[in-house]
């Protein structure tokens, strides 16, 4: 399968904002009409929990998907507080975020556990989006393929080929989310190829080709086209840029991507 097969893909991560249904409601109805021409990238927004069931139906009958910022690996059991993947496929969630770095620093969570949680949302027909990055330190001490690597070892260990058609990777440098300083497109497109070339390894040459490598960390209007001209750059993961629904429209329709 060669790059033209990667469809572009622009998901918006709301984190905990936006989580009540009158701005739920109110940021999609204002992005629905902006992006309805949109068809050459596929576009998901990740809103709390608590509007998931809303936004499914806002967005009924958009080109807009809906995925969760997180789901518990188990399909229940006596886990107070937690969501599982059936719960998120019965709300019309298709998407799900797996290993954010703000789950791994403030929760603890371990990329043992991201691994489970894949498989979770890959037996109930969610689409992982699994989440590497290097915080700053390591960055520092040039330590960002090791540290990625391991992430992708870890993470993604026992997944089958098959199975790897279903996830989307974001590397999100941890030191360039919500600071304002994104990586230079350059850079993200080293760790991009380099991420594909190990992939392609572990697996096989088609998963390493068909699969798409989103980058996250201080995306912007004014900076998106920039990493959509990298080869191995497949789309982007937006945070902060996609909790209001001019900005992340700009983002989504950015300039016409090179493939
Ligand atoms: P920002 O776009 O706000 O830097 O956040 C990136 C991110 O963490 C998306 O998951």
């Amino acid at each position: 399968m060669g790059i033209e097969a990667r469809i572009p893909m622009i998901i918006g991560n709301w984190k905990m904002h936006k989580g009540t249904i009158p701005e739920t409601s109110e940021l999609l109805r204002g992005l629905i009409p902006l992006v309805r021409d949109v068809a050459d990238r596929e576009i998901v927004v990740c809103p709390p929990f608590t509007t998931l069931e809303s936004a499914t139906y806002l967005c009924k009958d958009a080109n807009i998907s809906i995925g969760a910022q997180n789901l518990h690996w188990e399909e229940k059991g006596a886990f107070t507080g937690e969501i599982s993947a059936p719960m998120l496929l019965g709300l019309g969630v298709t998407h799900v975020i797996i290993g954010h770095s703000e789950r791994r620093q403030l929760f603890g969570e371990l990329y043992e556990l991201v691994n489970r949680k894949i498989d979770s949302a890959l037996q109930f027909n969610l689409a992982p989006i699994v989440c590497v990055g290097e915080n700053l330190d390591e960055y520092r001490a040039e330590q960002t393929f090791r540290v990625v690597e391991k992430q992708i070892e870890c993470g993604l260990k026992g997944l089958s080929d098959i199975q790897m058609r279903e996830i989307v990777i974001a590397y999100e440098p941890i030191w360039a989310i919500g600071t304002g300083l994104a990586a230079t497109s350059f850079r993200a497109e080293m760790v991009h190829s380099f991420i594909r070339a190990r992939l392609a390894e572990t697996f096989s040459p088609e998963v390493g080709n068909s699969i798409r490598i989103l980058y996250g960390g201080s995306v912007k209007p004014d900076n998106i086209s920039e990493f959509m001209l990298q080869p191995d750059i497949d789309g982007v993961l937006v945070g902060g840029a996609s909790l209001e629904a001019d900005v992340f429209a700009k983002i989504v329709m950015g300039k016409p991507f090179y493939r």
